[in-house]
């Protein structure tokens, strides 16, 4: 896109914010419950763009646009809910409040793998919250952008016949070019990135080069400890659906399963035979499981990765060319956690390794230099809690018995590290899309000074 046109939606998006800001929250909660009602008729239309774009099977397009869904009743429920304290002063006749207002313009950069969901994590909170949104979606994802921004248009004009609102959503149509633009620009008042972590580590820095707010969501490399104490058909399940569901292309795709030396081969075993018969192929076939990855560039990358880890001496299992870019999923046999084990390779390889004890599985788990999701299963309350506890897991989303994707949208989501530090959707990851002010109130007739200081009196 070129770079007036780019200038030209910025404006328009500072403008549209400006009347946007003074329409009362809970009445700007009513536009996203019109939107989820949109959502919800165009699920099957928006779903059918996700299995294009993105090569999801049904099931999992299907479920994405009913992440969306949730976020849109959260967010309306949230409208009511922009909650600030009132805190005790210690002066006389005096009050502090704390008062959320909106903060202006909101970029928002997604992913192909979650084209529509992550955007509506943004979206949804960003509106309720009185900011207009520029979003540049995905290159890879365009028809799902597109479908997106027609159920909202749809909402907004429904909402609002007289068109006043109708860029209240606009659209950034490019890659990396634009998306330092973007961090680049001191309009966006807010920029929250959903990425790699080579592209947030890019952007980053040029985002606090101008002392802008940054919420990043980056790379992922997920570990699952199995104990002696789990229940390991349970672990199975869990293990299959977090390692190869959405073709291993989530950030919170499981990569690194850690396991008791105890229950190491039945695991082993059992997850062989689970993965033998995997329906692998075509992405609108129903009775497929894994589906293709993005594009032959993936592919070949995962064919690399695993070509290495055979050369050093791993045991692979799977990672067979269907055909094209549909590729097996693979399970390496580790015997360390070495550089290959630490990068996160977006495709469906889990790296198995042995543990002893369960601080030496936590070491392990925490060694890597990402920290989004992490999983522990065990029937055992004390290494359960351990796993949740400081000396535990070291990552923004801890399990126990459920595998590391697959979130609800009513926690916030992000993790630490090289994952980038950001929360978004739930809880109160709002609080990053307003401005905060602490306000002082003094409703007596006389001025003390804070700390007892005498001035002048
Ligand atoms: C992502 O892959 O960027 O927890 C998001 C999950 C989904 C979101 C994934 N709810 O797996």
């Amino acid at each position: 896109m070129n770079k007036n046109d780019y200038d030209s939606i910025i404006e328009r998006a500072k403008q549209i914010q400006k009347e946007w800001r003074t329409v009362p929250a809970p009445k700007r909660g009513e536009v996203i419950r019109v939107f989820g009602n949109h959502l919800r008729q165009d699920i099957e239309k928006i779903g059918t763009a996700i299995m294009k774009d993105a090569k999801k099977i049904h099931a999992e397009a299907i479920g994405e646009v009913q992440e969306a869904i949730d976020m849109c009743d959260f967010a309306v429920g949230l409208s009511r809910q922009l909650y600030g304290l009132t805190i005790q002063s210690e002066r006389p006749e005096h009050k502090l409040q704390e008062v959320y207002n909106p903060l202006g313009v909101v970029g928002v950069i997604t992913a192909f793998n979650f084209p529509c969901a992550v955007w509506a994590w943004n979206h949804c909170v960003a509106m309720v919250c009185g900011n207009s949104v520029v979003w540049k979606g995905s290159p890879k994802a365009k028809n799902v952008t597109d479908s997106c921004k027609e159920a909202w248009d749809k909402a907004i004009s429904e909402c609002f016949p007289d068109t006043k609102f109708k860029d209240l959503l606009q659209i950034v149509d490019g890659d990396k070019t634009e998306a330092e633009w973007m961090a680049d620009d001191s309009n966006i008042n807010l920029l929250s990135a959903t990425g790699s972590t080579e592209m947030g580590k890019a952007l980053a820095p040029r985002v606090s080069a101008r002392m802008g707010k940054g919420l990043y969501e980056l790379g992922g490399n997920n570990g699952m400890i199995v104990s002696s104490h789990a229940n390991i058909d349970l672990a199975v399940r869990g293990i299959v659906f977090g390692a190869v569901g959405t073709a291993g292309q989530r950030c919170t795709t499981l990569r690194r399963l850690i396991v008791h030396t105890s229950v190491y081969d039945v695991l082993l075993e059992k997850l062989k035979s689970a993965y033998s018969s995997l329906p692998v192929g075509d992405n609108f076939k129903e009775e497929t499981l894994v589906g293709p990855l993005i594009n032959q560039e993936s592919a070949d990358r995962m064919l690399s990765v695993l070509e290495q880890a055979k050369a050093k001496g791993y045991t692979v299992h799977g990672g067979e060319v269907v055909e094209g870019c549909t590729v097996r999923p693979a399970i390496v046999e580790a015997t360390e956690q070495c550089d290959l084990v630490k990068t996160e390779t977006f495709a469906p390889i889990l790296y198995t390794m042995k543990y002893q004890d369960l601080n030496e599985a936590i070491d392990i788990h925490n060694a890597v230099p990402q920290g989004l999701s992490s999983c522990i299963f065990t029937d055992n309350v004390q290494e359960a809690e351990t796993f949740t506890s400081a000396v535990g897991s070291d990552c923004g989303i801890v399990n126990i018995n459920i595998g590391p994707s697959g979130a609800e949208i009513g926690g916030a989501f992000g993790g630490e590290k090289d994952t980038g530090g950001g929360r978004e959707s739930g809880s109160d990851a709002w609080k990053q899309y307003m401005r905060r002010s602490t306000v002082t109130i003094n409703y007596g007739k006389s001025l003390p000074l804070a700390q007892g200081i005498k001035f002048g009196d």
